[in-house]
């Protein structure tokens, strides 16, 4: 929460590296939707290096600028396509930097910057409405210790119109979904 405006803060973190995302607008239009509740910064896995164990440390730049937003938030909402019934390359990759301790040889493995942060997932996708993603993103967020809103995800099937224009407006039921979301993420934040 930010003492300064009572709004509280949200990471969204956008599984697509696509200029034209559908996840990416899903989170725009849920920030929207938040205005008045939450404070929301998008991040992207873009320009990410791939985590290697042995130059861990010092962290890069911009995932030291991810933890940091994260420490500070009170919740993480991921909106994620889903690439071959998976979660996409690059957005594992983030989290399994976003998985690591903050300090080299810190004894305390629970010390990262997701362990026991409130999260929930939403995505927008083919015939199966990113299901599967969703489900292996329930799985590794648990693993990383953070408390997971499993019910009232939106999880939404896109319109052909919205396939061929990447226009998410073209897909009914969105803001609906979100509208839904967002509201019991804030109350799940808050209990
Ligand atoms: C490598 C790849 C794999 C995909 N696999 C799936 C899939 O398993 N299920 C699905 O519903 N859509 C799949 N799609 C289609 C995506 O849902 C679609 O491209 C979506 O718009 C990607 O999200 P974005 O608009 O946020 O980039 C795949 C797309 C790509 C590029």
């Amino acid at each position: 929460m930010d003492n300064s405006t009572n709004k509280m803060k949200i990471v969204m973190l956008v599984g697509s590296l696509r200029r034209q995302s559908l996840n990416r607008q899903l989170a725009e239009e849920a920030g929207k939707l938040l205005e008045d509740e939450a404070e929301c910064t998008i991040f992207t896995p873009a320009g990410i290096p791939l985590f290697d164990q042995d130059t861990e440390f010092p962290a890069p730049e911009q995932i030291e600028t991810i933890r940091q937003a994260i420490r500070q938030s009170d919740g993480v909402w991921i909106f994620s396509p889903e690439y071959n019934g998976a979660i996409p390359g690059g957005l594992k990759n983030l989290l399994d930097w976003l998985s690591r301790p903050l300090f080299e040889n810190d004894p305390d493995w629970k010390d990262t910057a997701v362990w026991g942060k409130k999260a929930t997932i939403s995505g927008i996708g083919g015939n199966n409405a990113t299901r599967s993603v969703q489900d292996a993103l329930i799985t590794l967020l648990h693993f990383m210790g953070m408390d997971v809103m499993t019910e009232d995800r939106a999880m939404i099937a896109m319109s052909p119109e919205t396939m061929k224009t990447s226009d998410l407006s073209k897909t009914e039921n969105v803001q609906k979904a979100l509208r839904t979301q967002a509201d019991a993420f804030m109350k799940f934040i808050e209990k």
